[in-house]
């Protein structure tokens, strides 16, 4: 929960965490509640090296009681040699299919070449991919880092300095907005605007300057931004992920932008999961015609061989921050910049928006017409996309998520009662009929 709500003795928080207890979600989305104690796995060779990564790793995971050593397009292989369907595709970072030719060539031969400079240099890499970003995806300019959460904390640093330079927000006085259910990684600042207590409780001190406000709420952000001036930004995935695939209503971020800079204001789009073809457009801020202010790419912009992340907008606001005053070591290495053009390219050429735009309806369509039960709702664009079990059921979507391994499909649940389903972009009609009939036979078996 922000630090600003915590100071105000909690109460939209205690409401928040109420609620969320309600519906059976006070999980962390990442694994099940601490303490909970792993399946075995389905073979002596699985259970032996799950029981050293046990003994010898922090328990701050709680993975499904598969053991996996290769991967090729949408599939996965265990160390027994059972194929499984990957519908999780690294949390969206393997949009590309796993292992993919073209993005495994130019991390090796630039691999084998040059891997890093540091920034302390010019490399030949970074400014070629940097003119192919910004073109590709309309802004001026990118910053280059590595994971998904340096991207969201450069955004936060860069709106917070256009704030003070730009806007005139006295000094130190910014604010950033967030979504309630918002995730966007693990560090003191991104748990600081979580409302999840798995993320947050037990953490504190917390970052102060964030805010939280309801997701797809115009009301709530248009009261934000007449009662503060000092709102520098308002940081929003366009679609939530880890929340459990919450789909907005169309021209969300649209008219967000529109009240947003009404009120001098950036709109930062957090597309770590949603952007790169993911829900059937190069970026789903598409979907509502918005060129946001700031837009953070992370995940698939390596096809999921290594943490390549990147912040992109045009000069007013990059520019803000000047020669020294952000940075990272591996930030816009060689290996990295060859990877996310090549990685780009292939989502490109092989059309991967178009096949998650025609391929998302036909499989929320099969999965409807299972007609279960338990399938309270799905919904998701693109390839992007979540069956809700009723949380009155007595079968959790652990369970189920163990059933559907157990037949050669892999994901993960999302909160209690929320099951993912975000296959390769790559996947084909027939290989996508072919998981949903997997799908299909579980849940008629429970
Ligand atoms: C929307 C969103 N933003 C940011 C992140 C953080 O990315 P990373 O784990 O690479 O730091 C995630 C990770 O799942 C995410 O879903």
């Amino acid at each position: 929960m922000a630090s600003a709500l915590r100071a105000r003795g909690c109460t939209l928080a205690k409401e928040l965490l109420a609620r969320q207890a309600g519906a059976g979600i006070g999980v962390g989305s990442r694994g099940l509640a601490s303490g909970h104690a792993l399946d075995p796995a389905q073979t002596p060779l699985q259970q032996q090296i799950i029981d050293r990564e046990e003994r010898y790793g922090a328990h701050n995971y709680h993975p499904l009681p598969v053991v996996l050593n290769r991967g090729e397009g949408i599939f996965m292989w265990d160390v027994d040699g059972r194929r499984y369907f990957d519908f999780l595709s690294g949390y969206s970072a393997v949009n590309q299919g796993h292992c993919h030719p073209k993005i495994l060539d130019a991390l090796i031969s630039q691999a084998k070449k040059l891997t890093l400079t540091s920034r302390a240099f010019f490399n030949d890499a970074l400014g070629e991919y940097e003119e192919y970003i910004t073109q590709l995806l309309g802004y001026d300019k990118v910053l280059p880092m590595n994971t998904g959460v340096e991207g969201g904390e450069t955004a936060i640093k860069l709106a917070r300095r256009w704030g003070y330079d730009v806007k005139g927000v006295p000094k130190y006085q910014g604010k950033i907005l967030f979504a309630e259910n918002n995730f966007w990684g693990r560090t003191t600042s991104a748990i600081s605007s979580s409302t999840d207590p798995d993320s947050f409780e037990g953490f504190g001190p917390f970052m102060p300057g964030f805010e939280v406000i309801p997701y797809d709420d115009l009301d709530a952000l248009q009261q934000k931004l007449e009662a503060d001036p000092n709102i520098v930004a308002f940081m929003v995935e366009p679609i939530q992920g880890e929340a459990g695939v919450v789909v907005p209503q169309d021209g969300y971020l649209k008219k967000a932008q529109e009240l947003l800079h009404k009120h001098k204001a950036l709109l930062i789009a957090d597309e770590v999961q949603t952007g790169l073809c993911r829900t059937g457009k190069m970026l789903c801020s598409e979907w509502d015609g918005v060129k946001p202010d700031i837009t953070i790419l992370g995940k698939a912009l390596s096809g999921g061989t290594l943490p390549v992340s990147a912040v992109l907008a045009n000069d007013e606001v990059m520019l803000t921050i000047g020669r020294g005053q952000h940075g990272s070591t591996y930030g816009g290495n060689p290996v990295a910049a060859r990877v996310a053009i090549a990685s780009l390219q292939v989502l490109v050429e092989e059309q991967c928006a178009e096949n998650a735009a025609r391929l998302g309806p036909i499989f929320r369509e099969e999965i409807k017409a299972i007609g279960s039960p338990l399938i309270q709702e799905v919904r998701g664009r693109g390839l992007l996309n979540a069956i809700v079990v009723d949380p009155q059921a007595n079968v959790e979507a652990w369970d189920i998520c163990l059933k559907l391994m157990k037949e050669g499909l892999l994901t993960k649940p999302t909160h209690r009662n929320i099951i993912r389903l975000a296959p390769p972009l790559v996947i084909s009609e027939e290989q996508l009929h072919e998981a949903t009939g997997i799908i299909k036979k579980v849940f008629q078996s429970l």
